[in-house]
């Protein structure tokens, strides 16, 4: 659909219509065009960005005359005479009547459960542009991905976010420790599993990346474990779509006041998106605050849903887990997928090193990497 037929213009001069070859027509708005306009007195010709404002023409700009031209539309607007160049390609690009497709989100990804099999890479093949662009297109799909074999020094985790963006200091620095003398002598108070959960939901915006690394292993047990939280929500939609509405139409509250720091979110634990896409989780059973933006006649209802929820989250077949060696570590999408540990028995210590980062700066690099060695 990107050769063009035909054009024509309403009598009022308020709307284009284009009619691409195979038959499609699409409408378009002369505010709408004139306002997108690639024009270089309209869009910088060497960033792309708009150089003007609704204020800079009129509300009932028209079109003038329009006609096919080179590969697209020469559009001559009323009142202020301005001469702008559509390409046909760009029109069914952007067409916005019927037939269009929405852009490809990073969370567009591949659903997963327990049976997935994670994407692994050694800590070298990131040197590699084609086996970085992999590795993070996983990251991008799946929400979650591993690596192994990377330096045992502290800090070594900046280097994986270096290749693909910038950390995302917090009040917990640039990095925190994640560590725990097992003491034989009182194992029974030592090791304790903790629930999946997202990272920092009592932060706004949160961390949309962690990463954890491994520096000492030698506990038994404490292995790492991951949980596609869209695949939760989404199993929840299937069996429960009266629970998924109430989780994703009520705010949660979400706390932790520690250190001098005091953050508060106010956010529900499915976040949609206005077209109903499913773009957030935040479930964390350590700091959700008390929950009092919902209803006193949906509270049961509320807690039932919250429950069922946890449930699909704590079900083994959801699960993912791994053990981790020094030098190795995994990362995750904090808006998606939910980590937590497992519990350990016997001796030894385990000590990881954790740091954010944010998805922007991982899929620009994936963009620039895709440009140019192709889709992953
Ligand atoms: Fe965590």
């Amino acid at each position: 659909m990107t050769d063009l037929t035909s054009i024509d213009v309403s009598p009022d001069g308020g709307v284009l219509t284009a009619r691409f070859a195979g038959g499609a027509a699409r409408r378009f708005h002369a505010e709408w065009l004139r306002d997108n306009a690639l024009d270089p007195a309209t869009r910088d010709a060497g960033n792309g960005q708009r150089l003007i404002t609704l204020a800079d023409f009129p509300a009932d700009v028209r079109i003038a005359s329009a006609h096919t031209e080179g590969d697209g539309v020469a559009i001559n607007f009323a009142p202020d005479d301005h001469v702008a160049h559509f390409p046909a390609t760009w029109l069914a690009a952007n067409a916005y009547d019927g037939g269009q497709v929405r852009p490809a989100g990073w969370h567009d990804g591949v659903e997963w459960d327990g049976s997935l099999t994670p994407l692994s890479a050694r800590f070298d093949d990131l040197a590699n542009p084609v086996m970085r662009r992999d590795w993070l297109a996983a990251v991008r799909s799946l929400g979650f991905a591993t690596l192994t074999g990377g330096p045992v020094e502290e800090g070594a985790l900046l280097k994986v976010v270096e290749t693909f963006g910038y950390v995302r200091e917090t009040n917990y620095g640039r990095w925190f420790e994640v560590r725990a003398e097992v003491n034989p002598t009182n194992l029974a108070y030592t090791g304790l599993g903790l629930q999946a959960h997202t990272d920092n939901p009592y932060r706004d915006p949160a961390p949309t990346l962690q990463i954890l690394y491994c520096l000492e292993n030698s506990a038994e047990g404490g292995d790492s474990m991951v949980v596609d939280g869209f695949r939760a929500a989404s199993r929840l939609r299937e069996h429960d779509p009266a629970a998924f509405d109430l989780l994703a139409s009520h705010c949660a509250r979400f706390t932790y006041a520690s250190g001098g720091a005091r953050l508060t979110a106010r956010r529900p634990m499915i976040d949609l998106t206005p077209d109903g896409e499913l773009v957030g989780i935040r479930f964390n059973n350590r700091s959700a605050a008390p929950i009092t933006d919902v209803p006193f006649d949906d509270m049961a209802a509320y807690y039932k849903a919250y429950r069922a929820f946890a449930e699909i989250i704590d079900d083994p077949a959801m699960q993912v887990s791994f053990k981790m060696s020094p030098g190795d570590c995994f990362i995750v999408d904090n808006t998606r997928v939910l980590h937590a540990r497992l519990g350990y028995s016997g001796a030894g210590s385990r000590w990881l090193q954790g740091c954010y980062a944010d998805m922007d700066g991982l899929l620009s690099t994936l963009s620039e990497l895709e440009a140019v060695h192709g889709a992953a």
